[in-house]
């Protein structure tokens, strides 16, 4: 119990400086703020063991100088003692009366010279003493004073009786607002009266010191009424059957506030992760899963709890284990961030049911302190790979529809072009000799009939012609006689023949031998781009070029005239360059339409060619 004059007492203990302390003595008669100095100086270290290390001697002793008191006062009491009895024998005596009193005197000056010097030199020490447990207690105080931590001392009734500068700043009172204060003001409302019973069962227990609420987070209250998260440990000790406790705390509301951050964080991550459409595993360098997410869950069939922790391996099918395993280890040792994985092959995953599937993968990796993580995204494309395939199926039956299409109007063609020429040319040929037998037996004067049979002659001569061309544009016999070159000769010297516009056709080999197919598609391909130089280009000069290489044929028909754009969208019934792009396309080559308006085109065709058996 303090009055209200040993709490103002209390002010001067927290100053910086030991020359504001009033005295030590002052200090010392304040019940308990010694020991509260003691034991702050290890009330931290001795939470685990829970037993206060003793003060050390040279300080114990200033509170008992009796024993040494008695070894200086016993040989002043034992000279006052021979002076006195000296004294009282020479009362008594006759003879040497003035020798004994001078014995006396002497002797009671040497005893009060002994005194003098013995208690000059208890004095010295004990200021000595006193000096150097200032400086501790200052030292003490100072650390107190400049703790980061609050530190409060409140004694048997939970009254403050210490505040440290920390506890000023964060609990935002000033000292003297709270010295002689309860402890409650400075906790909530409803925490208090479990506090209360908390520090009474923890001076009833005996125990030096102890962590405080290791179990949950402890709530301070700020003289603004504000409250915050702190952490504790209290410790205690008896000062002349008082029991005082000494709380060092901590306010934790960063702390606090960063776990929950993280904690929403991770709660906010982990939403993500279960929300991809994708399978997402993070393995460690054991190649052991650590975070599976909810598609991954789906993918193979496998609950989280099962997965995590198991092996990698487990939804790998059993030939792929090596391989995978080193390609991730290959990976961690390059040091790149991620990648794409199985680029060039499909990699394939293993549900739980047995089943396979394909998987498209990007796998990319990081390093926590110290341990690599890899991650793996997943994408099952059993549907993909499926359309993939359906898709190629039927390009590769269109491609084949389309060739024996082109095959079948070719030889359709070519049996018109056959007929006409053979059998209406042929049949056209013998009219017009039978005309000619006609006119040379007409008599003279059937000059109506001759001007007839002349005219007859006439058509006959146009009509062959016509049929000819027709049989030629259908399909030039010649190149089923005579063979690709002869035929792209005839083409070209058609096309001048008809336009005026110089062509020269170069060819690198001399003996250019294809299969049919391709030998028509070369064909059909130069006939067409020489068409459309001599409707479209009103070019000046023409060139063709056919290269052989034995793998490729390559055709270029080149023109200097007008151009065009070739991105631009197809005209409504304009065939002609998509027919042979699908020409190229169909033998399994390409076809590059280069142009621009005003810099004339040059259409240039790949064909892949197998080579030649000898006997075809
Ligand atoms: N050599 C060329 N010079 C200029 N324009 C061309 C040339 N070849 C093609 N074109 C342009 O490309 C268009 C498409 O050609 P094409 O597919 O053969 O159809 P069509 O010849 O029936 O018009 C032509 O209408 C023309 O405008
Ligand atoms: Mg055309």
């Amino acid at each position: 119990m303090y009055s209200a004059g040993g709490l103002e007492d209390l002010r001067p203990y927290g100053a910086r400086s030991v020359n504001r302390w009033s005295s030590y003595n002052e200090l010392c008669r304040i019940p308990g703020t010694k020991s509260s100095i003691a034991s702050l100086m290890h009330s931290r270290d001795s939470v685990s063991s829970g037993r206060s290390r003793p003060v050390p001697d040279r300080y114990a002793g200033v509170g008992q100088p009796r024993g040494r008191a008695l070894v200086i006062l016993g040989p002043i009491v034992a000279l006052i003692a021979a002076a006195a009895a000296l004294g009282v024998a020479a009362i008594g005596q006759d003879g040497y009366r003035a020798e004994t009193l001078i014995a006396a005197t002497i002797v009671a000056f040497v005893a009060l010279f002994l005194a003098v010097i013995l208690l000059y030199r208890q004095v010295r020490r004990r200021q000595a003493t006193g000096r150097a447990l200032q400086n501790i207690e200052a030292r003490v105080t100072d650390i107190v004073e400049s703790a980061m931590d609050p530190v409060i001392a409140v004694d048997q009734d939970q009254r403050v009786v210490l505040f440290n500068a920390a506890a000023e700043k964060a609990f935002l009172w000033p000292r003297a607002a709270v010295l002689g204060e309860p402890l409650d003001k400075l906790m909530p409302e409803r925490f208090r009266e479990g506090h209360r019973a908390h520090i009474a069962r923890f001076g009833e227990a005996g125990m030096t010191s102890r962590r405080m609420g290791s179990q949950m987070v402890l709530m301070a209250l700020r003289a603004d009424g504000v409250e915050f998260p702190i952490e504790a440990s209290i410790s205690q000790h008896t000062e002349d059957g008082n029991k005082l406790f000494t709380v060092i705390l901590r306010d934790i509301t960063e702390r606090v506030r960063a776990e929950s951050l993280l904690a929403r964080n991770e709660a906010r991550l982990r939403g993500i992760l279960d929300s991809a459409m994708d399978a997402i595993i993070t393995i460690d360098e054991t190649q052991h899963i650590v975070l599976f997410n909810a598609a991954a869950e789906a993918m193979f069939g496998c609950p989280r709890e099962e997965a995590i922790g198991a092996p990698l391996a487990w939804f790998i099918p059993e030939r792929f284990r090596a391989a995978h395993a080193s390609h991730v280890r290959g990976f961690g040792e390059t040091g790149t961030a991620s990648r794409r994985m199985g680029t060039l092959r499909i990699v394939i995953g293993l549900r739980r049911s047995g089943e396979e599937f394909p998987i498209d993968a990007s796998i990319s990796q990081v390093t926590d302190r110290g341990s690599k993580f890899f991650t793996v995204i997943l994408r099952d494309v059993t549907a993909r790979v499926r359309a993939e395939e359906a898709l190629s199926r039927s390009r590769e039956e269109l491609r084949e529809l389309g060739a024996t299409a082109h095959q079948a109007r070719e030889q359709e063609n070519s049996r018109i072009a056959r007929e006409l020429h053979d059998e209406l040319a042929q049949s056209l040929t013998a009219l017009q000799m039978d005309v000619a037998w006609c006119k040379e037996r007409l008599p003279d004067e059937q000059k109506a009939l001759a001007k007839k049979l002349e005219r007859m002659e006439t058509l006959l001569d146009t009509t062959v012609t016509a049929t000819r061309r027709m049989a030629a544009d259908l399909r030039p016999l010649m190149l089923d006689d005579l063979g690709l070159l002869p035929a792209v000769e005839w083409l070209v010297d058609n096309f001048t023949e008809r336009t005026g516009v110089p062509c020269e056709l170069a060819v690198s080999t001399s003996d250019l031998k294809l299969h049919n197919a391709h030998a028509t598609a070369v064909f059909r391909i130069i006939q067409e781009s020489l068409a459309n130089i001599a409707k479209h280009a009103r070019a000046s000069r023409a060139e063709v070029a056919i290269e052989d290489n034995g793998s490729e044929v390559t055709i270029s028909v080149r023109d200097d005239g007008l151009g065009f754009s070739p991105h631009d969208p197809r005209k409504p019934n304009s065939f002609g360059l998509a027919g042979l792009r699908e020409r190229a396309y169909l033998l399994g080559g390409e076809a590059a339409i280069i142009s621009a308006p005003g810099r004339g085109t040059n259409i240039e065709v790949r064909l892949p060619v197998a080579p030649m058996p000898f006997s075809q």
